[in-house]
């Protein structure tokens, strides 16, 4: 039974959600669910924007048949090929054969290679212009917001901006359409968060690029691929993504990272925690070892100091901080203080060769000396950890 959505007279939403993929693009886990968004402009043409993945193809093709009731789909506009947004994409063209498909040159290729695609197409350019009746499509290119073939479209007669990626997120949706029907910052500001960084993290200056041809437009409706859709506080919104893509902290604290065999890199993590806490710092800890990559990879990009403490392992870094900080560099984090704790029984070389990762990224500078543990912390590590936590509080205190 479709479960069609009407955002205003002319605007429906056909979208649906997935919450039983446990791995989102094979690798980020996603267990509050995703969504998979499509809409159809009814103007003197009817236009579809994207399709979906292939896990709820069949109530968006109902939605999309009960949505044109009847009518033929006269433009099918492609802003992404990913294929969680054109699983379906195929499927949607047999079914209409009358539709035009609208795409750049870069789209065409991929869905060429995708899907073996080369019916009828209306290649468009940067900054062109289609007329459906009383409204005209804009096309705005934004290249690598999320693969370099990714474009929005911009209804200047509405306001109304199809975004592609750029301002989705994470979860499903629970019935509330609209960023403004939910608590979006307690719901899902987190999985927004986790997106960006994990999605479109690696490419701040695309999305700087975005952002300033945004700014020019007068937008009152933002309909992106994944998550809520956007008719109110998008300033909001934006200045988020304006931060993140700038790679700026969201908060004046430290996020301590830690990873421990036996529990006493641990133990010293969590002295460290308490020792911040009794100065009034902001503090958040995770053990390496228990947290997916893909949720500690936000949270580093959220603080403003990062305290990384492993054991050494294998004469290396340990498993899931070698991972983490691989992911730290291939995501570009950038202009952190950062501080480094190390165990070893016999050699302990782990902050060092952390301090040769961090030193990779762009604008990292250790504050305080590296604290090395001899198997399991002792007074002198309490007197360090105590100096350690002092020079953060005060530096984000004066920072
Ligand atoms: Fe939601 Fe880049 O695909």
């Amino acid at each position: 039974m479709q479960t069609l959505k009407k955002i205003n007279d002319n605007l429906f939403y056909l979208g649906g959600n997935d919450r039983r993929l446990a791995l989102f693009e094979g690798a980020i886990p996603i267990p509050r669910g995703v969504s998979y968004n499509s809409y159809l402009l009814s103007d003197e043409k009817t236009v579809l924007f994207d399709t979906v993945d292939g896990a709820v193809e069949e109530l968006f093709l109902e939605n999309l048949a009960c949505a044109l009731g009847g009518r033929p789909l006269d433009y099918l506009v492609v802003h992404h090929v990913e294929p969680d947004h054109s699983q379906s994409f195929l499927r949607t063209v047999s079914l209409h054969p009358e539709t035009t498909v609208v795409a750049n040159a870069k789209s065409a290729a991929m869905l060429k290679n995708f899907y073996g695609f080369e019916g009828k197409l209306l290649l468009v350019k940067e900054g062109e212009e289609l007329s459906v009746g009383a409204r005209t499509l804009r096309f705005v290119f934004a290249p690598m917001v999320h693969w370099p073939e990714v474009m929005m479209t911009y209804i200047p007669e509405d306001g109304i901006l199809f975004s592609a990626d750029a301002f989705g997120t994470f979860g499903a949706l629970h019935g509330a359409l609209f960023a403004d029907e939910v608590a979006f910052e307690r719901d899902f500001l987190s999985d927004a968060r986790k997106y960006y960084f994990n999605i479109v993290g690696k490419y701040g200056l695309q999305v700087q690029s975005v952002l300033k041809k945004a700014a020019g437009l007068d937008i009152r409706l933002v309909c992106p691929l994944h998550g809520p859709v956007w008719r109110k506080d998008f300033s909001w919104c934006l200045a988020k993504y304006d931060l993140w893509s700038r790679y700026l902290p969201e908060e004046r604290g430290v996020a301590i990272f830690y990873g421990s065999v036996y529990g006493h890199t641990k133990n010293a993590a969590e002295m460290l925690a308490s020792m911040l806490a009794e100065r009034g710092t902001l503090t958040a800890v995770h053990d390496v070892s228990a947290t997916h990559v893909c949720d500690l990879l936000p949270e580093a990009f959220r603080y403003s100091h990062l305290v990384f403490a492993s054991s050494t392992y294998n004469n290396g870094i340990f498993m899931g901080m070698e991972h983490l900080l691989s992911d730290l560099k291939a995501h570009l984090l950038r202009d952190r203080k950062y501080a480094i704790v190390e165990n070893g029984s016999w050699a302990p070389q782990a902050g060092t060769l952390m301090q040769e990762e961090l030193l990779k990224m762009r604008n990292m500078s250790q504050i305080g000396e590296k604290i090395t543990i001899l198997s399991a912390p002792t007074e002198k590590t309490k007197t360090e950890l105590e100096n350690l936590a002092a020079l953060l509080a005060e530096d984000i205190k004066n920072s």
